[in-house]
């Protein structure tokens, strides 16, 4: 494991001595107050108008042009940018407007210091992807750092040169809606995922001739806010913060990402935008990354209700003192950090530091040679064909069959479907919790898709009942069970396309209760009174708690929120054109009072049994009286239309030395009669440690897609070092002794090894 990013440096991180005479020589003629205009991040917007909107819509519909809303800037705008005052904007997507303030950035302030434009692309620009944790479900980084290089086209076409973007916020609780933005629960994974996207962002030759530059975010801990409750309190140990929520971070860095979002929460006390064992020891002392730290949104100002500051000026002296370099738009910088130098209670010198990075950034992106963006680039540049391809690929693939009793699925072409659910005819929910720029209309819905496969006289469809409830849900669908149940009547399989509304997961969203919302379970419990086949389209932006639907229902496919080609995905997968792939990156638990659930958990000192566990049964152990502890569906599960047997393990030497590496092997054959993938896992068990372990750590994954009777043989090389932990005194460290090791299907099942590490 390296121990600083020199090692592996990549672009933005690379100290070029160009770029930095540059930053040199421009920092030398800057101002305090131009200086401090580097490190404000703002919105160019006054704030929403509803009654400017309404005439400028009005004025459109009049000359009958079509209407797109075009904000007001501020008033106070071109001041702030002719006087150097800003350094970046966020979310800010048009063209036009980019052009416009840039140009009085670059032509009309002092030093001409080009603006940077950075924005929110979580799973894709126009191009609208599945959501994360479904794009993380393929458990191919290939496709990721394609899906993600789509999305860094279409937003560098359109001006963005900073993508917030990826989340790498490993998170263990599906009652935080953002568990929909990240890669699920797994540290390894999330560095799989982390590095694709920085990838995929980042690599230069955009169609506009820009670069774009990523931004891993929340650093750190984000994912681990109590009761899953959004920004709340987050308290773990040191050891916890290393070993499971830095490593996707350091990973997106060694990647080569060249800037960070700090997070809203507090971790042990402090909240992470004023704490300097977060920003600076780690970042700088530990790491020696050289990269942008951007606060998120308000957080300075959140300083204050977090307590632990009294006033804004305060906000901002304890966020420039703890190596917070861009406030993202609050105004502590702005208003205070002039009089805080003057004053001597901020050293110029770390203003410069900030100010550097930023520079620094902007040279790399390449903004001074090119300032702005070709305004005729946008129309042409999103969803091309062969992006629209790439996320019907993805979506395909993020698609996860949790059940297929008798093989109910694939679907017969000649199959009489009734589909019912408040899902099947819906663009906008398809879209998923953070798309700013989609378009319902480029979604294709559920009914679009299956149209493609059925004749108009096999098929019907009805609703049932909204998602959430008759009045809040704003669908315009009523509640008609009875129609529900007696349009059933003819079907030979009833498809139920049911789950959650996309604004029921994401920012600010959290849930307490994870079942089907709405009267969306009674829809079920009438419709398994039939007794017709069911199989159900199950779409989240996290993992559910539906043991009961998971009893009702014969075949369960898992569509999340699925972006654009949601519909045509879901269809393609019913009816075999494709075969599912998709495998979970988070455990579904089996009520909410599990939670946290999740595979590589420790042993505790009283484990409960290998088998399993019974109401009661195991008095004194570390077990549920009403509840197994495993999760309804475990980390890594999922089906497919094949069959894959596992055989032969190897491991090549099992006798290691701490610079060695493992090598494991083992063949897989395609027993089923149908071309299909496998997501083959590698997990390891150190037995015995200084420290407690966890009692599976994932280690390697390989997806490989096999024809009928194929049989491959995978090989896995994990280097010893990768299997450490942070020891006693908190060093990172390999320590001799045994290791279980399994190669399986998922975090549960697989075939078993053992090897040793021995002393050097
Ligand atoms: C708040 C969110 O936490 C962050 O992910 C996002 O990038 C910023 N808002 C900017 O929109």
């Amino acid at each position: 494991m390296t121990t600083t990013l020199q090692e592996t440096v990549a672009y933005y991180n690379n100290l070029d001595p160009e770029t930095e005479k540059r930053v040199d020589a421009l920092l030398a003629q800057m101002t305090l107050v131009e200086k401090i205009g580097q490190l404000v991040q703002l919105n160019p917007f006054a704030p929403f108008d509803p009654d400017d909107y309404e005439a400028k819509k009005r004025e459109a519909e009049e000359a009958g042009a079509p209407f797109e809303y075009e904000p007001r800037l501020r008033d106070d705008m071109e001041d702030l940018l002719r006087g150097g005052r800003i350094g970046s904007f966020l979310n800010v997507m048009t063209p036009k407007v980019i052009n416009h303030c840039q140009r009085i950035a670059v032509e009309e302030s002092r030093l001409g210091i080009p603006l940077l434009v950075g924005a929110d692309v979580i799973h894709g620009y126009r191009t609208i992807f599945p959501i994360p944790l479904a794009e993380a479900s393929t458990w191919n980084p290939d496709l990721l750092e394609r899906a993600s290089r789509v999305a860094a086209e279409e937003a560098s076409a359109a001006g963005v040169d900073w993508i917030f973007a990826p989340m790498v916020d490993v998170s263990r609780d599906p009652r935080w809606g953002r568990i929909a933005e990240g890669a699920g629960e797994d540290p390894f994974l999330g560095m799989a995922m982390a590095r694709a996207r920085v990838r995929g962002f980042q690599t230069t030759g955009l169609t506009s001739g820009r670069n774009v530059a990523a931004c891993p975010k929340h650093y750190v801990g984000y994912g681990a806010a109590e009761g899953g409750r959004d920004y709340n309190t987050v308290d773990f140990s040191e050891r916890t913060l290393r070993d499971v929520y830095l490593p996707p971070f350091k990973a997106a860095f060694e990647s080569g990402a060249g800037a960070v979002m700090s997070s809203f929460n507090e971790l042990g006390g402090l909240p992470v935008t004023a704490n300097p064992s977060i920003l600076r020891t780690i970042l700088r002392d530990e790491w020696q990354w050289p990269g942008v730290v951007l606060s998120d949104y308000d957080a300075v100002r959140e300083l204050i209700p977090h307590g632990v500051a009294a006033n804004l000026r305060e906000a901002a002296r304890l966020s420039i003192l703890a190596g917070l370099d861009i406030e993202m738009v609050s105004t502590a910088y702005h208003d205070h950090l002039a009089d805080l130098v003057t004053a001597g209670e901020v050293p110029e010198a770390l203003v410069d530091e900030a100010v550097r990075r930023v520079l620094r950034l902007k040279f790399r992106l390449g903004l001074f040679e090119r300032p702005y963006t070709d305004e005729s680039l946008h129309d042409a540049v999103i969803l091309q064909p062969a992006f629209r391809e790439l996320a019907l690929e993805t979506a395909r693939e993020s698609m996860v069959l949790l059940q297929n009793e008798d093989n109910i699925l694939p679907l017969s072409p000649d199959v009489r479907l009734t589909v019912i659910g408040p899902l099947a005819d819906n663009r906008a929910d398809m879209l998923g919790c953070w798309s700013l720029h989609n378009h319902p209309e480029d979604v294709e819905t559920v009914l679009e898709g299956l149209s493609a496969y059925l004749p108009g006289d096999t098929w019907s469809y009805q609703p049932g009942c909204p998602i959430r409830d008759d009045r809040t849900d704003g669908s315009g669908i009523e509640t008609d069970i009875p129609a529900a149940v007696a349009a059933t009547r003819e079907a030979d399989v009833v498809l139920l396309v049911l789950g959650e509304s996309a604004d029921m997961s994401g920012e600010g969203h959290s849930r307490t209760t994870l079942g089907l919302p709405g009267r969306q379970q009674e829809l079920v419990d009438a419709i398994a009174e039939t007794g017709k086949p069911m199989v159900c389209v199950l779409m989240s932006g996290r993992p559910l708690v539906i043991p009961r639907l998971a009893a009702q229902v014969k075949g369960l496919l898992v569509a999340w929120h699925a972006g654009i080609r949601a519909g045509r995905a879901v269809a393609d997968l019913l009816f075999g054109a494709a075969n599912p792939s998709g495998r979970l990156t988070a455990s579904w638990p089996r009520s909410e009072g599990q939670i946290p659930v999740y595979y590589a958990h420790k042993s505790t000192g009283r484990p409960a049994a290998e088998s399993g566990t019974r109401q009661f049964a195991e008095a004194f152990k570390s077990v549920y009286m009403d509840e197994p502890n495993s999760p309804l569906f475990p980390f890594g599960y999922g089906l497919s239309y094949t069959t894959f047997t596992y055989a032969n393990l190897q491991i090549a030497e099992s006798m290691l030395g701490p610079d060695d590496t493992l090598r494991v092997s083992v063949t897989i054959t395609n027993s089923g009669d149908r071309a299909g993938a496998e997501v083959v896992q590698l997990y390891v068990r150190d037995l015995v440690a200084c420290v407690t372990r966890p009692v599976r750590e994932l280690k390697g994954f390989q997806k490989i897609w096999l024809q009928p009777g194929e049989q491959r043989t995978v090989s896995f090389e994990v280097p010893v070092r990768d299997l450490g932990f942070s020891g006693l005194d908190m060093q990172y460290t390999v320590e001799p002794g045994d290791f279980k090791l399994w190669v399986g299907p998922n975090a549960v099942d697989g075939l078993e090894g053992a090897f040793r590490v021995c002393e050097a």
